[in-house]
């Protein structure tokens, strides 16, 4: 299983870790993160934005708006588990800098991430664990009721990492940019 192996993968790199701290001999290029914190920040966002469409997409499934497709539908909740593992790791070592200013000039490059992330680490990656293993076990059923089931329970794991660990963000009223969509 996946999760398994990532958990093992984990031990080994840890005891890896812990040797190699241990002897003090972590090369330099082992500390030198080659992508710069914008980029990193970009990435997040940009990987975000995609878990964010493909839940939008099985919420209009389970909402009757598409065709339901078991493929699909686990498909896509196995990506998101993917990306919620993957998540993490694109947090540098230094916090964010966010600033009303940057958020106006750069908006696509300001991080909504909070400090409490980088003071609260452990708690923000079991947030990102719990998550992956509600979409993955999501995944690996065929029972449609289930997944609808852990489809909400997972939506609910989105919004309380939101609300603990994401800087509120002004929503916007689509309608009244470009009017509802069934008028
Ligand atoms: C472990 C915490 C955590 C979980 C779980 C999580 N998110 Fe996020 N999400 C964040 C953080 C933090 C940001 C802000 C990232 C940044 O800007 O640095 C974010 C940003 C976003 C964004 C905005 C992307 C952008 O920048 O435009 C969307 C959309 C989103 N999340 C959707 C989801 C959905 C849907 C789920 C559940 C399937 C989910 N998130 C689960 C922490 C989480």
């Amino acid at each position: 299983m996946k999760l398994n192996l990532a958990i093992v993968c984990g031990a080994v790199l840890a005891l890896a870790i812990g040797s190699a701290v241990s002897q003090a001999t972590v090369s330099k290029l082992q500390m030198t993160a080659l992508t710069s914190p914008e980029d990193a920040v970009s990435a997040r966002r940009l990987l975000m934005t995609t878990i964010g469409n493909n839940n939008d997409i099985l919420h209009d499934t389970f909402d009757g708006y598409f065709e339901y497709s078991d493929r699909e539908v686990r498909g896509r909740l196995d990506a998101i588990s993917t990306m919620l593992l993957t998540f993490p790791h694109l947090y540098r070592g230094e916090p964010d800098v966010w600033t009303p200013e940057i958020e106006a000039t750069d908006p696509a490059r300001a991080s909504h991430s909070l400090p409490l992330i980088w003071e609260d680490w452990d708690g923000f990656y079991a947030m990102a664990t719990a998550a992956a293993e509600t979409a993955f076990e999501a995944s690996m059923t065929t029972d449609r009721e289930k997944q609808r089931i852990l489809i909400e329970d997972l939506e609910v794991q989105c919004e309380s990492c939101h609300a603990t660990y994401r800087r509120e963000l002004p929503s916007v009223d689509f309608d009244e940019l470009i009017g509802p969509a069934n008028p």
